[in-house]
């Protein structure tokens, strides 16, 4: 197929994908893009990116990855849409001393892919023990007991609400639409049924109104299958905790400008945010599933969102008496859950749906967890799949999984299996 670029062309989600897809289709000159988000604002809070930080990280222990990775950090250090976002700050990937061997594995899987790439030849520092360390990052206070692993300077982090905010200034720029609150949630797409299939023609929301369209993306994060319920099958929301410390102005500049740091069997915490003073953590256990009906989908309101399980509490501070200890028992604030779409093996789903005609109907889904470092490269997959009329990617194709194969369970480079938020006490403080 191919688009004409005066063609309507409806985006469902502006969040990470959504945002990036519309920019690029805009900057190749299509003329009638439409954006449709649930929340009445962008960034959107039920994306999620809605938040002050994303590592921005270019190793993966599969090199194809590393390549999409590498590609988008240099739109992340060249880009000025991108650029005022980023902070190469680099990125510390160790583990503690309690560690089990699986999680170790881990870490060496990802210390010999970077090792053996040129693209990191002088970024790496190696960082054996709590000495090392606290070499590259004084700011450190705490004894990080037993911890080991490595530096990659190639990596940092970005702003990400605030990345947001800019693409969707661009996209209106661009004279891309955007409908927003009721007026943009979807509650159905439209179909006209022909032989040979059914052709999506388009979408309808809350408030009753019909958009038409050639080609419907459908960019919904981990709420892809209320939209495409036919995804079921591959895809199952799943959520993290999220915290924050405020410190003040002057204890937020002490620990300026220490790396980006994932310590592999706790969790992950960035330097304190440069205007709010907020220094962000988040556990990183195997996430948490919201299971209605064998179906997992994120809560459908913010408020039901706006705290961390008990687990997420007890390990946070775990991490921050080791690297921390001076603020390990401040308050946690601005708690919430956060969703992506996890795929079986994490890879995403870019792709046309099976039994649509005509390339009428594509999903950009599955970020798995990791998607928004790749948000200055993912429109251009997503305008590749247009322009070709079929994913030549194998990876990022709608699979069918077998009935036996279940649903996505556990993750390999996550440290613990998933589980379900109803059997997960919720923190009283
Ligand atoms: C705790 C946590 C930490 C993370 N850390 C990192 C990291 O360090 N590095 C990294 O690269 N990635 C990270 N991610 C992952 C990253 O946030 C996601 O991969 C990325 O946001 C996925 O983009 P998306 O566009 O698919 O979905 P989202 O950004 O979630 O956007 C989906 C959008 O669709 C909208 N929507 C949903 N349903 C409808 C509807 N019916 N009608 C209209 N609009 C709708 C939503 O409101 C939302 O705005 C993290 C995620 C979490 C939860
Ligand atoms: C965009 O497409 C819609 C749906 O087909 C149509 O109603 C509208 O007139 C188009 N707008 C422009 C500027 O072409
Ligand atoms: C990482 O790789 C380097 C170079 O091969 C090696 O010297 C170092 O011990 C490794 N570190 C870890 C934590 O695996």
């Amino acid at each position: 197929m191919s688009l004409a670029k005066d063609e309507p062309v409806l985006i469902i989600g502006a969040g990470t994908f959504g945002l990036s897809t519309a920019h690029k289709l805009a900057s190749l000159g299509h003329t009638n893009i439409t954006v449709l988000e649930k929340d009445d604002q962008v960034p959107s809070r039920f994306s999620g990116a809605f938040d002050l930080n994303k590592i921005i990280r270019s190793e993966y222990i599969d090199p194809f990855y590393t390549e999409v990775a590498l590609q988008a950090i240099r739109q992340w250090q060249t880009n000025p849409l991108y650029q005022p976002h980023f902070r190469q700050v680099g990125f510390l990937n160790v583990v503690t001393g309690e560690a089990s061997p699986v999680v170790q594995n881990a870490l060496h899987k990802y210390n010999a892919s970077v090792a053996a790439n040129s693209a990191f030849d002088g970024y790496l520092v190696p960082c054996p023990d709590a000495a090392a360390i606290h070499k590259v990052a004084p700011q450190f206070t705490g004894d990080l007991p037993g911890w080991t692993g490595y530096l990659n300077r190639l990596a940092g982090y970005a702003q990400s609400s605030n990345a947001m905010q800019a693409v969707y200034g661009a996209c209106v720029q661009l004279g891309v639409k955007f409908a927003l609150g009721k007026a943009g949630e979807v509650d159905e797409l439209l179909y006209e049924t022909l032989t040979g299939g059914k052709k999506c023609i388009g979408a309808r929301t809350k408030d009753g109104k019909v958009y038409q369209a050639r080609t419907t993306i459908v960019a919904a994060g981990g709420y892809v299958a209320n939209v495409v319920p036919a995804i079921a099958p591959q895809i199952s929301a799943v959520c993290w905790g999220v915290s924050h410390i405020q410190l003040t102005p002057s204890e937020s500049e002490q620990l300026r400008g220490f790396p980006v740091t994932t310590v592999r069997d706790i969790g992950f915490f960035f330097e304190p945010d440069p205007a709010t003073h907020k220094l962000k953590i988040c556990y990183m256990g195997g996430g948490y599933t919201n299971q209605k009906n064998g179906l997992s989908v994120p809560y459908s309101t913010l408020a039901e969102g706006e705290y961390v399980p008990e687990e997420d509490i007890r390990q946070t501070r775990r991490l921050l008496k080791q690297v921390l200890p001076h603020i390990a028992d401040r308050p946690l604030i601005d708690k919430h859950l956060c969703w992506v779409a996890d795929t079986g093996n994490s890879d995403f789903i870019i792709d046309f749906v099976p039994g649509t005609t005509d390339n009428s109907l594509a999903v950009l889904s599955g970020d798995s967890g990791h998607g928004f470092k790749m948000m200055p490269v993912i429109g251009n997959f997503a305008a590749d799949l247009l322009s070709k009329g079929q994913q030549e990617l194998h990876r990022w194709r709608w699979r069918e999984p077998k009935v036996e194969e279940g649903r996505p369970k556990h993750i390999a480079w996550r440290a613990t299996a998933t589980v379900d938020l109803s059997s997960m006490p919720r923190s009283k403080l």
